[in-house]
């Protein structure tokens, strides 16, 4: 008999498009481990906060923060759920922290570090060899699974983007009062950081398959990926 090919989804785009939404929808209609990759990224400058390894800029402290490396340990809690698995900082759950306002202001920084990028990009491979996964980042389809099975591309203008995160951030965090000018201004920040760094900047893999959901619901952001993936994947299994 033959086997069921491996099935790897990866969605990059640029912050605040909506990508882990869609993840998350994906992995519940197909039963998949969701690995939310920016997670990974927001636990080690939660590390980096607490443990003063960044300057008043937000500029990691290199040669500390790779000293400490081997001290930090990013995982996934999968016990009640492989499709919302709770992400863990040295065993600890850290769902909530890793959305503050100072983690936002900090994470492209960190993440531009190539010693940060290669431990978790080797932690993501492994995680995504277990089983069918969705994946969401900035350079899954590029360099963590450039065989990936289908890659999406997310977009949507600044203006959503700002509107989506400044509500998400007046739901999920009680003590914040920023304007949305101020949400968009960090947002267009981070799409700076992420598409200009040396080490794996955000780019569209040649191979994905953009979706602007500027005017989609929820719902019909998910019909279509579904359709998607539907298409590629029996293709792959003639
Ligand atoms: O998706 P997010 O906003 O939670 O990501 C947080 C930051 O982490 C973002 O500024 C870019 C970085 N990131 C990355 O460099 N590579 C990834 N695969 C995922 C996120």
């Amino acid at each position: 008999m033959e086997e069921t090919k491996q099935l790897i989804i990866a969605i990059d785009g640029y912050s605040s498009c909506g990508k882990s939404t869609l993840a998350k929808a994906l992995a519940k209609s197909l039963n998949l481990l969701f690995i939310d990759t920016g997670a990974m990224y927001r636990a080690v400058t939660l590390f980096a906060l607490q443990n003063n390894l960044l300057d008043s800029e937000g500029q990691p402290d290199s040669k500390k923060l790779e000293q400490m490396l081997p001290a930090i340990d990013v995982s996934f809690d999968i016990s009640q759920s492989i499709q919302n698995p709770v992400i863990l900082l040295n065993g600890e759950n850290v769902q909530n922290e890793i959305r503050s306002v100072e983690v936002n202001a900090n994470v492209s920084k960190v993440a531009a570090n190539s010693l940060v990028r290669k431990k978790l990009v080797e932690a993501q491979r492994k995680l995504g060899r277990t089983t069918h996964v969705v994946l969401d980042g900035r350079d899954v389809g590029t360099v963590v699974f450039p065989d990936a099975t289908v890659k999406l591309f997310l977009t949507a203008s600044p203006d959503i983007r700002a509107q989506r995160r400044y509500t998400e951030l007046k739901q999920t965090n009680p003590s914040f009062n920023g304007t949305i000018e101020e949400v968009k201004a960090n947002l267009l920040e981070r799409d700076h950081i992420d598409t200009t760094r040396a080490d794996s900047p955000l780019v569209k893999a040649a191979d994905a398959i953009e979706i602007d959901n500027s005017d989609l619901t929820m719902e019909g952001q998910l019909e279509l990926a579904l359709q998607i993936i539907k298409n590629k994947y029996s293709q792959l299994q003639k």
